[in-house]
């Protein structure tokens, strides 16, 4: 197997490791706060981030309070729980489903693109979903780029967290995550990854 051509890349070695060589899933977080200052830096990063016709549908409720992260615990699965009470920052990432009220400003070039969307709330809610989690990603390697570190989470009753925080019925919570500075205890084991020629196929 042939060395990484981290010469063919643009970005400098330490920021690829940053970002993505050297960056884990954290487990466990030290209790140094993560201001709001730092959640605007790393908006302001991924807000460029492409998504199918400018739809930007990724929602983001921070729950930073003790208060707040108390009515989300409940709904969390058993090895979800600790860490995220002990995370300084929880971030609940969800759809908008009603992203298509958006388009006459955010696709203005296309000025009849809401009404195509109307009839249709199941191919929205898939539109949501699939752009949403591609956001979701921007944000996950945007909170590495702020020397932070993220821990996702899938694991937690959805419906009961949309109950509790989006009463209004037009947002899917896709995922949780915590962010904060990693605790010396904040690492599993690396698992295995696939390889190039198990993921590519060139025709
Ligand atoms: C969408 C998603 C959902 C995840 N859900 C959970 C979860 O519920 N609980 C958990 O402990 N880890 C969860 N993880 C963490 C993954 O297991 C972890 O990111 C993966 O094993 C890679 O770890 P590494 O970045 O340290 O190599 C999730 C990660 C992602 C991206």
């Amino acid at each position: 197997m042939s060395a990484p051509a981290t010469e063919l890349l643009a970005l400098d070695r330490a920021a690829q490791d940053l970002l993505f060589r050297a960056a884990r899933t954290a487990n466990a977080f030290t209790d140094e706060p993560v201001d709001e200052e730092q959640v605007r830096a790393i908006h302001d990063l991924v807000r460029n981030g492409p998504t199918a016709m400018n739809a930007q549908p990724l929602r983001v409720l921070l729950l930073r309070s003790a208060p707040a992260r108390a009515r989300l615990l409940p709904y969390l699965s058993s090895g979800n729980r600790d860490k995220t009470a002990g995370a300084p920052l929880t971030a609940v990432l969800a759809a908008d489903v009603d992203w298509h009220d958006r388009l006459p400003e955010l696709f203005p070039h296309r000025p009849g693109a809401r009404d195509w969307f109307t009839g249709d709330p199941a191919g929205r809610e898939a539109q949501a979903r699939f752009n949403a989690a591609l956001q979701i990603g921007y944000l996950l390697i945007g909170v590495r780029a702020a020397g932070l570190a993220a821990g996702p989470m899938a694991g937690f009753d959805a419906a009961g967290v949309e109950r509790e925080f989006f009463p209004d019925g037009r947002h899917r919570v896709l995922l949780l995550m915590n962010i904060g500075r990693p605790a010396p205890d904040a690492w599993r084991e690396r698992l295995p990854r696939l390889d190039y020629a198990e993921v590519v196929r060139t025709l």
